[in-house]
């Protein structure tokens, strides 16, 4: 495809060659378009270079028709980062300079943005607002995540990482083959009471799950996001999010969602004991001495989904391993009636919990084996959905 990256001025401009390189490689033409504020953050020179192609910043320069010609020569419009100007520019009908010129002459073609600014920029109603304007005109957004801003603070403003952005573009050029299709994820940890302050819990972040759902999503399908306690966020017309904080109501969630499901993903990090009691004040330390907990064994939700399964539905769990992976991968798959287990190991570096990277093995009932190498959870999401749809 041939796909031009408008980058606009903010700090996340630093990350524009690292998504044109992606772009690159998986393929696509790309030429770079920036504001003259952009080239604060990152240079002319960078651009060209990474996109092998020359730059597009000056309405005036060189024939005056270039946005014409560029946008008859894209077909699609990645604008990363894209500042609450940049936004409030095209929701209104600006066109002030050579970005925001090509940006509202390229209509009828697919525009994504990855928005990046202060937390309380974002948060601002008119930002909100041309967001939803921009939004109800087609235009997908990617991001922003929540996380430390160049200003010091932390909250949501961040730009989404490239990967996720060319993810994004991924999904944007693939046709919908999970249109009219129900999937279920289950994503994050699961949080067992132990008093009114106090639960068991574990360290994953949602964000296997999140990836999961997005790119079900991405391909057409309505997804049945059930999640524990996470800090993530996720905006798609198609993902419908239950959160939920226990096993016993991650179990009720999925358990009730599966049946209407043409298959389900479950990615969550799921308690397998809790305390058989919780009591609702906070447990006072006792003098000097030790204490006992008394766990109990929480309902195993992908064992009772694969008891459920019809022919019709497809079953994939995940395993996290320390030892003997692949032994103990092959031994759930099997005992869990599973079509698929998504094999990760705590040891290798870069996978599991948290990271925005994993490096996982599919091993299918049939015998069919894939390994991916270390690639973000978009790319690892990517390459489960394609091996179990195909
Ligand atoms: O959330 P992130 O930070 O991105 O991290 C991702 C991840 C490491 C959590 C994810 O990639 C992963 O490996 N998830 C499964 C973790 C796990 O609990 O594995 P397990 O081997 O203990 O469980 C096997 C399978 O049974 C899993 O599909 C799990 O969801 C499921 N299970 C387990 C126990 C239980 N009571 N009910 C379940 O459904």
């Amino acid at each position: 495809m041939r796909i031009v990256v408008g980058i606009t001025g903010g700090i996340a401009a630093y990350k524009a060659p690292e998504l044109v390189r992606l772009l690159k490689k998986a393929g696509h033409e790309v030429r770079c378009a920036a504001t003259e504020h952009a080239l604060e953050f990152v240079t002319r020179t960078t651009l060209e270079t990474v996109s092998q192609n020359s730059l597009y910043c000056d309405l005036f320069a060189s024939g005056r028709t270039e946005h014409i010609s560029l946008k008859d020569w894209g077909e699609m419009l990645v604008i990363a980062p894209a500042t609450a100007n940049i936004i409030g520019k095209v929701a209104n009908g600006i066109a002030d300079d050579a970005l925001s010129t090509l940006l509202l002459a390229f209509s009828g073609k697919p525009v994504i943005m990855a928005p990046a600014m202060n937390c309380e920029m974002w948060a601002h109603p008119a930002v909100q607002r041309n967001i939803e304007t921009l939004k109800s005109w087609g235009i997908r957004m990617v991001g922003p995540e929540e996380g430390e801003l160049a200003c010091g603070v932390s909250g949501v403003g961040r730009m989404a990482e490239p990967a996720a952005i060319a993810a994004a573009v991924y999904a944007a050029v693939q046709p919908q083959q999970l249109q009219g299709q129900h999937w279920l994820v289950t994503a994050g940890p699961t949080y067992e009471r132990i008093d009114s302050v106090r639960f068991i819990g574990n360290y994953s972040s949602g964000k296997m799950g999140f990836a999961l759902a997005q790119t079900l999503a991405d391909a057409g399908a309505e997804v049945e996001l059930v999640s524990g306690p996470t800090s993530l966020s996720i905006n798609h017309p198609r993902i419908h999010r239950t959160s939920v904080e226990s096993a016993r109501e991650m179990y009720a969630a999925a358990t009730e969602a599966f049946p209407r499901c043409n298959g389900a993903i479950l990615s969550a990090a799921v308690a397998d004991y809790r305390p058989s009691e919780c009591t609702d004040h906070k447990l006072k330390k006792n003098g000097s001495e030790g204490m006992h907990l008394d766990l109990v064994q929480n309902p195993d939700i992908l064992a009772t989904l694969g008891s459920m399964k019809t022919s019709e539905q497809t079953l994939v769990g995940f395993a996290l391993e320390t030892d003997n992976e692949e032994a103990n991968a092959q031994h759930k798959l099997e005992k869990k009636n599973l079509d698929y287990i998504v094999l990760n190991s705590l040891r290798d570096k870069g996978a599991g919990f948290g990271v925005d990277t994993n490096k996982v093995t599919i091993i299918g009932r049939n015998g069919s084996r894939k390994e991916s190498p270390l690639m973000s959870k978009q790319e690892v999401a990517h390459l489960i959905i394609k091996t179990i749809t195909l």
